[in-house]
């Protein structure tokens, strides 16, 4: 294991480029970051009745989450115990059981080995009891959103979001019917480090003039420039120790653009529910991580994953959300916002993509390498602002950058549980 306190200077606001592009690093941050953090799985609309499944990720470990006979979510490691093959192949779906294509092990909604070809070609001792799925041990929601962690004891999901979910209920808890997911989940790989995306979603609305300039220029109302609707706005950004950020400009007419969605919703009995802080904020507009690797877009209902696959490659993984209240026509408005947007050749995502991959390209040179890189903005500026939980600056600021790769160094600098088994 390698000691990264030299790789992030959070008191002096710098970080080394290593971080991004190092083999071993990346191997750690598996063992040590991801491992043993809550990460974001799925969204509970995705289960409706048992046997009901969705495949994915946790770090490079691949998952199936699925709904048991008790209408329980629960989640295992897709990996045969035979030879270790996926015994589910599927994105999604319905099933009584999970056969294993290879030789046919079949495993069923509690992870139980229950069907093995030519039983009786092991010995008396070989017990099925012992070959069953490994089971994420836990898996909580919060609010629809489904997580898990290998951890054997973590805090409680609620615990490790803390004033986080404040910010998250913005986008999730408008009424009491809670949100649904509209349309598939639309998966694309970038190069990139998955770092570079999730930072992004946790501090930088500093890109925001620069990058999108011309998906800005595309999107304000007739008759007005860009910048009279976002450049000039102020707002703030949330960080906190855990690693998680959330920024936000603060615009009292509650509007980003002419989005249907905006036309649909109910400010008066939003702001009885969430309060005016929420409602000028983090509800209309904005951009969030949950460390290490869920962000999501409340004026898009856009969430998203960010698989890592090497330390020079993510796949991005996206899901729509949105209100179960809405009738049909605002969520087909705001599917295809969000499509139009923030889809994989959405008009902003591409900017970003861009961007990400251009760091990522030329960080391996040697000098390039070495040279390190600046999370200054804002220093100094993070208080209790009185208006909104914890701790915030202001809106262009690294302030959440900072915490985000402070949580990520000491994740990486303490041996994880199962270190401390060995
Ligand atoms: Fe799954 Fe052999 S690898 S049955």
């Amino acid at each position: 294991n390698i000691d990264v306190s030299g790789l992030v200077d959070t008191e002096g606001g710098l970080l080394d480029r290593v971080v991004f592009t190092d083999q071993q690093l990346y191997r750690q941050e598996l063992r040590r970051v991801f491992a043993p953090s809550w990460l974001f799985l799925a969204h509970t609309d995705q289960f409706h009745k048992p046997g009901d499944f969705f495949t994915t990720y946790m770090g490079e470990d691949p998952v199936i989450v699925t709904l048991d006979r008790d209408r329980r979510i629960r989640a295992y490691l897709n990996s045969c115990r035979h030879r270790g093959a996926r015994v589910c192949r599927a994105d999604s779906g319905t099933t009584r059981n999970f056969t294993c294509t290879y030789h046919g092990w079949s495993f069923n909604l509690d992870g139980a080995l229950v069907s093995v070809p030519n039983q009786d070609g092991y010995p008396e001792s070989f017990e099925t009891g012992e070959w069953g799925l490994v089971e994420v041990p836990h898996v909580e929601t919060y609010q629809g959103l489904v997580f898990g962690t290998w951890n054997p004891e973590p805090v409680s999901l609620r615990e490790s979001l803390g004033d986080m979910a404040w910010y998250m209920d913005a986008m999730l808890d408008h009424d009491d019917e809670g949100t649904v997911v509209v349309g598939g989940v639309h998966k694309w790989v970038l190069e990139g480090n998955w770092k570079l995306a999730a930072e992004q979603f946790a501090t930088d609305w500093y890109h925001v003039n620069m990058s999108h300039a011309s998906a800005l220029m595309a999107l304000a109302p007739a008759g007005k420039k860009p910048k009279d609707e976002v450049v000039h706005r102020t707002g703030r950004q949330y960080s906190d120790a855990n690693g998680n950020g959330a920024g936000f400009p603060v615009h009292p007419k509650n509007r980003f653009d002419a989005q249907t969605v905006h036309r649909w919703m109910d400010y008066d009995a939003l702001r009885a529910r969430l309060g005016e802080a929420r409602v000028e904020g983090p509800l209309t507009n904005g951009h969030a991580t949950v460390f290490p690797n869920f962000s999501y877009l409340p004026v898009n209902g856009s969430l998203r994953v960010w698989h890592p696959k090497g330390p020079d490659k993510m796949e991005v993984w996206a899901w729509t959300i949105v209100d179960k209240s809405m009738p049909p026509e605002v969520r087909e408005a705001q599917r295809l916002y969000n499509l139009r947007t923030f889809g994989p050749s959405g008009i902003f995502e591409q900017d970003d993509g861009e961007n990400w991959s251009e760091c990522q390209a030329i960080s391996h040179g040697f000098i390039t390498n070495n040279v390190a890189l600046n999370y200054q903005m804002g220093m100094g500026s993070e208080r209790a602002d009185g208006r909104h939980p914890g701790t915030t600056s202001e809106l262009y600021s690294d302030a959440a950058g900072r915490a985000f790769y402070t949580r990520w160094r000491d994740l990486m600098n303490t041996p994880a549980w199962h270190e401390e088994q060995k």
